[in-house]
């Protein structure tokens, strides 16, 4: 079975969506075989993520028939897409209804992850039940964080999520938390790595992302960045980080 992982925080534009894609790229390119999920709305990660087909279905497609496996091919042999679009909106309200509704993401994978080696989950930037169902569906959380004023706070917030995810999927762990558009010439990315070290110490990847200008324009190429700039620090430190990520979970 796959291990799944979300890559979660409630604040918008943290890297979210540039992780769950590179990040899923890369350990594409290090010949894991990688399902990227797009649970955001948004659609982001879809439009990202090299998806070759034109004309697909989504995950919000796969709720509503049972025997819809609506995986497809990117430009990397090893990286497949669940593709996300604003469908799921409508799913936020539907899923009130469900009998079980925390675990139908979890119910929806089982369809697919024989296939896979990695099932990674973008969330949407809420603590909806679209982002209830990513964590109750997940082995692994990945938080990625700005390096900004509040990070800290931001973060004991989904740590209070989490304690409660627990209740209804106690396997649920931290696989790590990224430190993301890291500048070091700025003083307040040193300070927010010291505290965010301090306080969770091994949990925080060595590997960091910068802010790099690459990572920003792929996304309008519709490319991980690996596609897009092999030789960009972007590239570099993703692949880094997917390597980190390997040994980390053994
Ligand atoms: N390391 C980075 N360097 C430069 N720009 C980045 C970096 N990471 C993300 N971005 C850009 O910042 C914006 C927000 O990132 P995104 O991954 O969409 O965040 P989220 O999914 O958490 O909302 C996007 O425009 C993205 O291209
Ligand atoms: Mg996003």
């Amino acid at each position: 079975m796959a291990r799944i992982v979300t890559i979660v925080n409630q604040k918008g534009g943290v890297g979210k969506t540039t992780t769950a894609v590179n990040l899923a790229a890369c350990l594409g390119v290090l010949e894991k075989k990688v399902l990227l999920v797009d649970m955001d709305p948004q659609g982001n990660a879809t439009s990202m993520s090299s998806i070759t087909a034109t004309d697909y279905r989504t995950i919000y497609d796969m709720m509503g028939d049972d025997t819809l496996a609506a995986v497809y091919d990117t430009e990397l042999p090893y990286l497949k897409v669940i593709p996300g679009n604003p469908d799921l909106t409508g799913a936020e309200i539907e899923l009130l209804d469900v009998e079980k509704r925390e675990f139908v993401l979890r119910d929806l994978l089982k369809r697919v992850s024989r296939h896979f080696d990695l099932i990674i989950i973008d969330s949407p930037p809420s603590l909806n039940i679209l982002t209830v169902n990513n964590m109750a569906a997940a082995d692994g959380l990945i938080i990625p964080i700005q390096c900004e004023y509040f990070a800290l706070e931001g973060v004991s917030r989904i740590v209070a999520t989490i304690e409660r995810i627990r209740k209804i999927n106690p396997k649920l762990a931290i696989d790590g938390i990224l430190l993301t558009m890291y500048d070091k010439r700025v003083k307040l990315t040193f300070d927010v790595e010291q505290e965010v070290r301090k306080h969770f110490g091994k949990t925080v990847f060595q590997n960091v992302i910068a802010r790099n200008v690459k990572l920003s324009e792929s996304p309008s190429f519709g490319k991980p960045i690996i596609l897009y700039d092999i030789s960009s620090i972007g590239a570099k430190q993703y692949l880094a980080l997917a390597e980190e990520y390997l040994e980390r979970i053994g």
